[in-house]
C-alpha cells in the first residue's frame, strides 16, 4: 500500500528546520548577485511547450525524454519548466534586450525533469540561476563565472573544480563537425542507438552521451574546439585570459558540450568531490535562443546551480546548518485569568516585533516549561493569580538560567533582541 505521507518519487518536503538553511542560501545568492547589479525575475512555472522545444533543442535528452508536458483546457501543450533560461528569454524577448541593451537577472525556484531519481538527482529540484542578456563580450562570460565562484565560496562550497570549453558559433563549427563525423562514423555500429541517430542529426550530442559502450569512442574523439575557425577560438582565448587575470583556476575539457543545444562560445561546469558521483553542482555558458515568434535569436550568458546539490556539498564539508528562528519569549500562564492576560500581552508584544509563543489552553507549569525548552525560547515569563495582583512577575533568561522580577507593564522593554 502507498505510504500517504510520502511525496511522489524524486520530490521532497522541506520542513521548517531545513527551510532556514535554504533561506540563508537564497539570501546569500541575492546579496552576492546584487553586488554584480543583478535583479530578481520571477517567470511562470510552466510555459508553452514550444518554448522549451525550440529553446533547448529537440535533440536534447531533456526535451526528448524528461519533460512534464500536459494540455491546458484549450488543447494547448504546456510544460513544467525543466530549466530557467528559456522562460527568462521568452519574457525578455519583449524588451530592448533584443536591441542589444544589457539585462542582468537572477531567479530562484523549482524545475522539473522526469529523470530516474537518485542521490542528487530529483524530478522536482531547485535552481539558483543567473542570466546576462542582450550583449556579447568575453568579459561578460568571465564575469558570470567569477560571480558563480564568489557565490560558491561564500556559502562554504569552495574546493570545486571548474571545467571550461567552447562550443564556438555555428558559422565556425563546420571543420570540427566534419572531424567528429569522420571519427564516429566507423565506430557508430558499436555505440548506443541514440548515438547512431545523433551521428547525422546532431553529432555534438554524442560527446554528451553517458552510455558505457560509447565512452571509449568519445574519449578518443578529436579536440573539436581546436578546429573551430579563428573568431571562436579567439573569443575563448580572451575568456581564459580574463579568468587567469582574476586568479580563477580552471581546466579546459574538450569533451564538455553540456546537455542543452542553445550554447555558443563558452560552456562551463562545476563539480565537487563532496557530491561523490560525477554530478555537477552548477553549469552554464553563453547561448543564443531562437524562440517561437522571434525573428532573431536572443543572446546571453548565465548559469544555474542545483540547490539540493549545494546543500549536499555543504553537508559533506561539515558547514553547520542554519538554526531556524526561535521565539524571543514564552509566556507561561498559571490559571485562566493569567492565560487571558498573556493572550493580550502576546498580541501587544508581537506588534512590537517580539516573537512570542504560548499555549492555546490551560496547561500545567511542567508541560509549559517543556514546550518553552523544545521551542528553544530565549526568555520565559511566568504569570499566575498572585502576579496579576501584584503587577510583577518572574522573567527567566534561558541560556544562563538567571531570573528577575519585573513589572508586567515593562516586559516589552526587558526583552533584549
Ligand atoms: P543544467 O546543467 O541542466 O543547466 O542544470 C544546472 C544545474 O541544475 C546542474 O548543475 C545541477 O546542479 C542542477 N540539476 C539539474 N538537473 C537536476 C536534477 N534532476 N536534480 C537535481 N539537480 C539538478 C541548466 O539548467 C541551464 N539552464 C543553465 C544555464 C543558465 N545556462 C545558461 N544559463
Amino acid at each position: 500500500m502507498a505510504n500517504n505521507s510520502m511525496p511522489p518519487p524524486g520530490t521532497g518536503d522541506i520542513f521548517p528546520d531545513e527551510a532556514a538553511t535554504w533561506l540563508s542560501l537564497e539570501n546569500t545568492a541575492r546579496r552576492i548577485f546584487n553586488l554584480y547589479g543583478y535583479g530578481e525575475i520571477r517567470t511562470p512555472i510552466f510555459e508553452f511547450t514550444e518554448v522549451f522545444q525550440r529553446g533547448l533543442g529537440n535533440e536534447t535528452e531533456v526535451v526528448q525524454k524528461e519533460m512534464y508536458t500536459f494540455e491546458d483546457r484549450g488543447g494547448r501543450s504546456l510544460t513544467l519548466r525543466p530549466e530557467g533560461t528559456a522562460g527568462v528569454m521568452r519574457s525578455l524577448s519583449g524588451t530592448d534586450a533584443m536591441n542589444g541593451v544589457e539585462h542582468r537577472v537572477f531567479y530562484i525556484g523549482p524545475m522539473f525533469r522526469g529523470e530516474r531519481p537518485s542521490a542528487g538527482r530529483r524530478r522536482q529540484f531547485h535552481q539558483i540561476g543567473v542570466e546576462n542578456v542582450g550583449r556579447v563580450a568575453p568579459a561578460l562570460d568571465a564575469e558570470s563565472i567569477a560571480m558563480l565562484c564568489h557565490f560558491l565560496n561564500e556559502i562554504g562550497a569552495g574546493g570545486f573544480k571548474l571545467l571550461l570549453n567552447t562550443r564556438g558559433i555555428p558559422a565556425d563549427r563546420k571543420p570540427a563537425e566534419d572531424a567528429l563525423r569522420e571519427h564516429f562514423a566507423p565506430r557508430v555500429d558499436s555505440m548506443c542507438e541514440d548515438c547512431r541517430n545523433r551521428l547525422e542529426r546532431n553529432v555534438w550530442r554524442i560527446l554528451d552521451c553517458k552510455c558505457p559502450e560509447c565512452q571509449s569512442h568519445i574519449a578518443a574523439a578529436p579536440d573539436a574546439a581546436s578546429l573551430f575557425a579563428a573568431p571562436s577560438r579567439e573569443y575563448f582565448d580572451q575568456v581564459c585570459q580574463i579568468l587567469t587575470d582574476w586568479n580563477i583556476d580552471f581546466t579546459v575539457d574538450p569533451r564538455l558540450v553540456r546537455g542543452l543545444d542553445y550554447y555558443v562560445h563558452t560552456v562551463f561546469e562545476l563539480t565537487h568531490t563532496g557530491l561523490g558521483g560525477q554530478n555537477a553542482i552548477a553549469g552554464g555558458g553563453r547561448y543564443e535562443l531562437n524562440l517561437p515568434g522571434m525573428n532573431r535569436p536572443v543572446c546571453g550568458v548565465g548559469y544555474a546551480a542545483g540547490m539540493e546539490r549545494l546543500l549536499m556539498v555543504r553537508d559533506a564539508m561539515n558547514v553547520p546548518k542554519v538554526e531556524p528562528p526561535h521565539p524571543d519569549l514564552y509566556l507561561v500562564s498559571l490559571g485562566g485569568k493569567a492565560l487571558e492576560k498573556n493572550r493580550k500581552l502576546a498580541d501587544e508584544l508581537r506588534h512590537n516585533g517580539i516573537s512570542v509563543a504560548l499555549e492555546a489552553e490551560e496547561k500545567s507549569m511542567k508541560s509549559q516549561m517543556r514546550s518553552a525548552d523544545r521551542l528553544k525560547s530565549r526568555y520565559v515569563f511566568i504569570l499566575g493569580e498572585s502576579e496579576l495582583e501584584s503587577g510583577e512577575a518572574v522573567l527567566k533568561k534561558m541560556d544562563d538560567g538567571s531570573q528577575q522580577t519585573i513589572a508586567i507593564d515593562s516586559l516589552k522593554d526587558m526583552i533584549v533582541r
